[in-house]
């Protein structure tokens, strides 16, 4: 067994999470978070809120899942979020194109069109995976969930394959209930779906999966992030496009700010990001050395991505794993969905000081144009009233004349003015940076990296803020009124929102055991001492110390512990 089947071995066992629709056979790409596992992706999903939205002084929004067409033919998902697909002519079954090459020939298929993976399957003779059938015609098979809104079939809809469309699509509104102010980071946590053609990696390739994203809206003028220098000198370690291209494998470790400086990360907001996602990750436990960040090749990144770097953790079975991408989407979402909308979704930025400007005007002298271009003089009219007066201005002074499709326009077919203006303010679409992370590789990862054997028996060293439960009371024996006062303790502990559970089943050491592999941070076992002098031991998961602390203390040093303010060794009195 390796350390992925341990792992979900022990996450089914348990009650942390499985494969969905267990009683029908399963779906693939479907998972179902249990009493645990629910409890251990809040805890997650509330750390990533602390590092992009409050931290960051961002908002967060929650929008639809179903999303009218027009959203994604705005957004390009329509046309673009698709991957190959090929059927066996004997079998029918359908596989990802590009795939079965790879795991037939080891070849990585990268940026070819349908027609040259079809024409590879042919030279190569690859045949299907299943029953070694003919392979058909290579398609390209659109990954968004399809669904019709209300019983008209026309009125398609479609479930978000990114939560990053609520954002643009909401844009105007919360700028202007945010004051009109850039930067302005919107974020997201919410789930999001992917009709993957045939997941095959269990957790790491989910269908329905959770998607935690923050859109930061800046103005284009000015891209500097004005947090970098709080960071500048955290190091990255990055395997840039052009490493890849030349097969370096062993990242570059640079600052953040020698990344922005020598190129390598083209924009500082984005540079900023990865320090911060750099932090989240190794606060969910996972060490640095099992993170890199590997700039996606020109034909791996999303249609409206300029750069995007992804954050990777390695896993033993899976190798390095994307967990995060870092995109600098530009304008390109804004400017999709004026089109498409046709609503102005530009910002007003105001100048500090009102500014003088001159405006060249253009006005078609219709008569001369109507003697000269006879038929043509209705479009020529049409063409100078919608010019760029500085682009006919310029054409004057440089050729004495425009021309227009075969047309001469001289200086004599229109009147230039230039007039003095006053303009307090400019307009623009605003760019856009994008952190954004799925929260159950999160999940995977940070149990991977928790997972620990210590005498043969599993510890999940979760961080203690992390922790699903965060302490397990226990009677050391089920006699003398122990019970009783352990319930007490729960009871309190439960009121005051400690997560606490309560276990009087079994040894001691069993209960310590099953305690451990769940990863509770600390045991309180109530025993022949307590009712003396009303003290319990704390037993810490990791080191198994024991120290012993007053009851009427217990609070407040739990409490203490999990803020991170005291260590296991200050809770109590140190005993053997
Ligand atoms: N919004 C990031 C993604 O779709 O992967």
């Amino acid at each position: 067994m390796d350390i992925y089947e341990k792992i979900v071995e022990l996450l089914k066992r348990r009650g942390f999470l499985w494969s969905s629709f267990e009683i029908y056979g399963g779906v693939r790409g479907f998972v179902t978070y249990g009493p645990l596992g629910a409890e251990l992706k809040h805890r997650i999903e509330e750390k990533w809120r602390e590092w992009f939205v409050y931290k960051q002084g961002f908002v967060e929004i929650e929008s639809p899942i179903i999303m009218p067409e027009v959203v994604f033919k705005a957004s390009g998902h329509l046309d673009h979020f698709t991957d190959p697909i090929v059927e066996c002519l004997n079998c029918k079954r359908k596989f990802r194109a590009d795939h079965i090459i790879e795991e037939a020939t080891g070849m990585v298929m990268e940026g070819l069109s349908p027609k040259e993976i079809e024409e590879i399957i042919k030279k190569e003779n690859i045949r299907c995976p299943e029953c070694k059938g003919r392979l058909g015609q290579v398609n390209v098979f659109n990954l968004m969930f399809k669904t019709t809104i209300g019983p008209y079939s026309e009125n398609r809809g479609y479930a978000r394959p990114e939560a990053a469309q609520g954002m643009f699509v909401e844009f105007k509104r919360v700028f202007t209930a945010m004051r009109e102010k850039l930067p302005l980071g919107i974020a997201q946590i919410g789930k999001v779906l992917r009709n993957e053609i045939s997941p095959r990696k269990g957790l790491i390739r989910l269908r329905e999966f959770t998607i935690m994203e923050v859109e930061v809206f800046v103005d284009p003028e000015d891209l500097s992030c004005p947090r970098l220098s709080e960071v500048e000198d955290e190091e990255l370690r990055l395997i840039t496009a052009e490493m890849r291209a030349r097969n370096e494998e062993k990242p570059l470790v640079v600052t953040a700010r020698e990344a922005v400086e020598k190129g390598y990360i083209s924009a500082e907001w984005q540079a900023y990001f990865m320090v911060i996602s750099k932090y989240f990750l190794s606060s969910l436990g996972i060490p640095w050395e099992r993170q890199r960040f590997k700039e996606q090749m020109p034909w791996e990144k999303a249609h409206y991505s300029k750069q995007t770097f992804d954050h990777e953790v390695y896993l033993e079975r899976f190798g390095w794993v994307e967990v995060a991408g870092h995109a600098y989407r530009t304008d390109y979402d804004l400017k999709r969905h004026m089109e498409h909308s046709k609503v102005d979704l530009t910002v007003f930025k105001r100048y500090k000081e009102p500014r003088i400007v001159e405006k060249v005007i253009v006005k078609p002298l219709e008569d001369v144009i109507k003697t000269d271009f006879g038929d043509n003089a209705s479009k020529i009219i049409r063409l100078l009233k919608n010019i760029d007066p500085r682009e006919l201005k310029n054409s004057f002074e440089r050729e004495g004349c425009y021309e227009f499709n075969g047309n001469r326009i001289e200086p004599r077919h229109v009147k230039i003015e230039v007039k003095k203006e006053k303009i307090t303010g400019r307009r623009f679409i605003p760019h856009v940076f994008e952190p954004s992370f799925g929260a159950d590789r999160l999940v995977y990862a940070t149990l991977e990296c928790s997972y620990s054997v210590k005498e043969n028996r599993v510890i999940l060293k979760l961080p203690r803020d992390l922790a699903p439960i965060q302490v397990a009371v226990f009677p050391l024996v089920n006699k003398n009124g122990l019970p009783d006062i352990a319930r007490d303790i729960w009871n309190m502990l439960k009121e005051e929102g400690i997560r606490a559970t309560y276990d009087d089943s079994g040894s001691i050491g069993r209960r310590y055991a099953r305690a451990d592999e769940i990863g509770i941070p600390i045991a309180i076992t109530v025993d022949y001492q307590t009712p003396k002098d009303n003290t319990v031991t704390l037993r810490d998961r990791d080191t198994w110390k024991q120290v012993r602390t007053p009851v009427d203390k217990l609070l407040n040093s739990l409490l203490d512990y999990f803020k991170g303010k005291k260590n296991f060794d200050e809770l109590g009195i140190y005993q053997e």
